[in-house]
């Protein structure tokens, strides 16, 4: 397994604080509920790139990758419901989690800000979602296993084009910006959450 897992000490390096076991717990009592989320995350993650795709035309370099980042992603989302499929697993409407919305919450409403601070925000997130297909892939049958370790490339990318996009669009330091979102986002993590999703803080209903 460790073989076929890439290098991943930049994402590691670059978020404040590991999953806790507790919510690792949580994923492998409810792998269901998980599929069902990370579905719902792959979507999220193209609707995310297809939206800065309509808002910012003029910035070429953003359009060709979050394009081909928004394929990237619908190409997991089929992947994860050919599993559901396989699997019989239903795929009910659930609640998002809080940790898309609170780093959301923290976005700037004036350019260039406001683009800065989602780029920063899609690198948080795709940081994060490798880190924990990596951390939750060793304790999964082995389809999923494979599965979740294909997407650690791919996701590793994304993170890096979304961080240096971020330090293109401005002529700041972006290095001040990302430490006070990481910041947001350890305590997103770090924090309590009621229900179980892929991005869930500490689950109280294990
Ligand atoms: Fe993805
Ligand atoms: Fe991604």
């Amino acid at each position: 397994m460790n073989a076929q897992a890439p290098d991943l000490s930049a994402i590691h390096e670059f978020l404040l604080c590991p999953t806790p076991d507790a919510w690792v717990q949580a994923a492998l009592a409810e792998p269901e509920l998980m599929l069902v989320d990370h579905a719902n995350c792959e979507k999220k993650a193209a609707g995310t790139a297809l939206n800065l795709m309509f808002r910012y035309v003029d910035n070429f370099e953003l359009l060709n990758k979050m394009s081909r980042l928004a394929r990237e992603e619908l190409r997991h989302f089929e992947q994860v419901l050919a599993i559901m499929q396989k699997r019989g697993i239903a795929y009910p409407h659930i609640s998002a989690s809080r940790y898309a919305a609170g780093l959301r919450a923290e976005v700037r409403s004036a350019e260039p800000g406001r683009l800065v601070d989602t780029l920063i925000c899609g690198a948080i997130i795709e940081a994060r979602s490798c880190e924990r297909f990596a951390r939750i892939a060793p304790q999964l049958d082995e389809e999923l296993q494979k599965f979740y370790l294909s997407l650690l490339k791919s996701e590793a990318r994304h993170f890096r084009d979304y961080l240096s996009l971020a330090q293109k669009a401005t002529d700041e330091d972006i290095a001040p910006r990302v430490q006070q979102l990481l910041q947001v986002e350890r305590e997103l993590v770090e924090g309590g959450d009621g229900e179980f999703r892929f991005h869930s803080g500490v689950p109280s209903r294990a």
